[in-house]
């Protein structure tokens, strides 16, 4: 038997997968003690039951000490199993050290999650300098693509899509989407010089009539569709339909990217966002299935 717990704040994914499986996700409380100490509590019977916990290492230092929590809290009710189902995986951004005395954060939050679950699933991981989730967790992964939703709702609101990535780590979700959509792809070339700094390179190019899709994971700033889209646009481009898989939306961006000449910007609901469009909660629930057995 699988049981569903949502980490607070996770409770529309939980409730989701929850129905994918055919099963109600079981209560879970979470407060503070005065002293601002975690408080957790499971009501459900979970002996002999393999847990899949819904939730993110999103929004705070907290949030991590959640996650163990509650998979400690499940384990001593009897669970057999613990996952942990990530629609949105955080820290993978620093994957390597790139100025002496950095910490490799990718690594050590891998590192710390693969003591305290035994399985993960997750939405297309930002899989950039590291090539596979293995490099840093040592629990077995299960990748969810947000391609085939994604394909879908450009087929169904765009006429002669061209996609676009805006560097050259996105080839991996360009050209999925590309060949579900059977569309042409291109990637622009992308040099990040701070948190908010990049520069980007568009080539001259013959459009002929198709309307360029920008797809990236993650929007947070939003620096890079900002620019991408100024690019196409000075390259000649119609203006481009923005996706990103996670909306992460650290800057409010949604006025800046329409004056640089966007039609506008959708995304997956890995993050919950008012730019959410496109449903990712089937390829979820499939791997996580898979990860079940
Ligand atoms: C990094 O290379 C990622 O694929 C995204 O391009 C990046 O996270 C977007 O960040 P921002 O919206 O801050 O430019």
């Amino acid at each position: 038997m699988t049981c569903v717990l949502a980490v607070p704040g996770n409770e529309l994914h939980a409730q989701q997968l929850a129905e994918r499986l055919g099963v109600s996700p079981c209560p879970v409380e979470l407060r503070r003690f005065p002293d601002g100490e975690i408080y957790v509590r499971v009501d459900g019977d979970l002996a002999g039951q393999e847990v899949a916990l819904v939730g993110s290492l999103l929004g705070g230092g907290d949030s991590f000490l959640t996650i163990a929590f509650l998979a400690g809290t499940a384990r001593d009710l009897g669970a057999t199993s613990v996952g942990l189902v990530a629609p949105y995986l955080a820290y993978m951004r620093q994957d390597a050290q790139f100025h002496p005395g950095e910490g490799v954060t990718a690594r050590y939050v891998g590192r710390l999650m693969s003591q305290v679950v035994d399985w993960l699933v997750t939405v297309d991981p930002h899989l950039h300098r590291l090539d596979a989730l293995e490099r840093v967790y040592s629990i077995p992964t299960t990748i969810a693509r947000s391609a085939p939703a994604i394909a879908s709702y450009v087929r169904s609101q765009v006429e002669h899509p061209v996609l676009v990535g805006p560097d050259a780590e996105s080839v991996q979700w360009v050209s999925a989407v590309a060949e579900s959509c059977g569309a042409p792809y291109t990637v622009l070339e992308k040099t990040r010089r701070g948190d908010r700094d990049v520069s980007i390179t568009a080539p001259e190019t013959a459009w002929n009539g198709h309307t360029p899709v920008l797809i990236d994971d993650i929007v947070s700033t939003g620096k890079t569709m900002i620019e991408a889209t100024r690019q196409l646009r000075a390259a000649g481009s119609a203006a481009p339909l923005c996706i990103a898989i996670h909306a992460v939306f650290a800057d409010a961006l949604e006025a800046e990217l329409l004056s640089a000449g966007a039609r506008g910007i959708v995304t997956c609901d890995t993050v919950p966002h008012t730019t959410n469009r496109i449903c990712i909660a089937d390829s979820i629930a499939s791997a996580v299935r898979a990860r079940l057995g």
